[in-house]
Parts: structure tokens; sequence; C-alpha cells
């Protein structure tokens, strides 16, 4: 049995081109991860032996014991002063260099790191929309050199399991199409899953995305218990 103070949160990954279902699952996760913790029982923690326990929380309470258990995070974090220059570039109101954009996109990530790393080692499992998987396969789409597109992510933390929702970006397309960022156009696409699907390494569980929501979400969490993830 695993006991969520003793043991850091797990750090899970989706990948994968735009209108995939990312955003989707990696929040039903989150919802399942948290619906699904249990409070430890006063029992394990050594008192009121032989006594039944009531569990009503009051709704501030749930929902800090919610953020404890698991949270969303998201890639590029747009909030942050280097996120406001990523979100401008993507939305074509801004124009960089794309090395200079590429760092911003691997700086945004490093600028998080501390911070991850404390969440993680507080026991919380952190969820992640996107991440240094991303930043390679979008930046050598462009034609960047894809060892200098790894370099600047080299020492972030490694996550524990990346879900890669795989869908043929002609399928994405038929899903009421891309909006008007500025890497959501069919060709680019194509490019950038066919660089993902060569950086696939042994953390990867690649999905078939044009499966229904309940039945992703559903391979998604079972995996995620296989693998030990689910405290
Ligand atoms: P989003 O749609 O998930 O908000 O991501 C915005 C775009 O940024 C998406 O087309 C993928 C791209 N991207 C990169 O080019 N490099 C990165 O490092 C990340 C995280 C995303
Ligand atoms: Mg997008």
């Amino acid at each position: 049995p695993t006991d969520a103070s003793t043991r850091r949160g797990a750090f899970i990954v989706f990948e994968g081109c735009d209108r995939a279902g990312k955003s989707t699952q990696a929040a039903k996760l989150v919802e399942y991860l948290q619906k699904r913790h249990k409070q430890p029982s006063l029992k394990s923690l050594g008192v009121g032996v032989g006594e039944t326990f009531t569990n009503n929380l009051k709704e501030s309470e749930t929902m800090t014991d919610k953020a404890k258990v698991a949270q969303l995070w998201k890639f590029p974090d747009r909030t942050t002063h280097i996120g406001k220059m990523i979100d401008g570039y993507l939305k074509n109101t801004k124009d960089l260099d794309d090395h200079v954009v590429h760092l911003l996109f691997s700086a945004n990530r490093w600028e998080c790191m501390t911070a991850i790393k404390n969440i993680l080692l507080s026991g919380t499992t952190l969820v992640v929309d996107r991440y240094a998987y991303s930043g390679v396969a979008f930046s050598a789409a462009k034609d960047l050199d894809i060892n200098w597109c790894k370099s600047s992510d080299i020492g972030l933390l490694t996550p524990d399991i990346v879900f890669f929702m795989d869908l043929e970006p002609e399928e994405a397309v038929k899903r009421g199409g891309y909006g008007k960022e500025r890497y959501e156009k069919l060709e680019f696409q194509k490019k950038a899953r066919k660089i993902f699907l060569d950086l696939k390494d042994s953390s990867w569980k690649v999905l078939d995305a044009r499966q229904t929501i309940p039945e992703l979400h559903q391979q998604i969490f079972e995996t995620a218990e296989e693998n030990n993830l689910i405290i």
C-alpha cells in the first residue's frame, strides 16, 4: 500500500498535435485522480480505533484537498512574462526569430521547474498538457537542427509517463478545424506529428485519439494505474 504522505506525486504529460484531445483528457484525468483519492482514515493514523468516521469536509477544505492530490498544468504557461511573449507570437501580433521562440518556450518550462519539483515532492501529482516534446517537434518542423532544439531542454525533470494522443492532422481539421494561431496549419502539423513520433521513447504510451472521450479516458487511467502512478 502506498501512502500520499511518503510518496512523491507522479509527473504525467500529455503530448500531441493541436486538436488531438489533450486538454480534455488531461482535465478528465485530474478530475479522476481527485475523486478517486481516499483520505487516509483516522484509524490508519493511529487514533480513534473502533470509532466510525464521517468525512464531510466543507467545500473550501475539499478544494484544498483536491489540489493536494493532483493539479493540471499547461505549457506554454501564457501567464508569465515569457509566456506573454509566446502568446503574442502564437497570435501573430509579434514576429520573432525561430531560434528565439524556441528558447522562449524552453525558458517557459525552466522558469517553472522549481515549483514543479516542489509540488511533486510534496506528494501532489501533476498532469501537464504539453512539455518539451512539443518544444522539439514544433521547432524542428521549421527545419531547425533537432539536436540544437533538444539541447535547451536538457536537465528538465523527466516525466514518469507521456500519453501521446495520436491523430492524423487531416482528422484533427475535421474536428471543427484549427483556430487562428500561427501553427494551426495542416502541412505544419503533419510535419510536427512525424517528428513527434520519432521522439517516442520508453515512457510513451501512444493512444489512438480517434476513439471516443470515455474510451480514451479509460485507457489513460488504466495505464496510469498499471504503471503504479496512482496513489
Ligand atoms: P497550445 O495550443 O497547447 O496552447 O500550444 C500552443 C502552440 O505552441 C501549439 O501549436 C504547440 C506550440 N508549442 C511549441 O511550439 N513549443 C513548445 O514548447 C510548446 C509547449 C508548444
Ligand atoms: Mg493550440
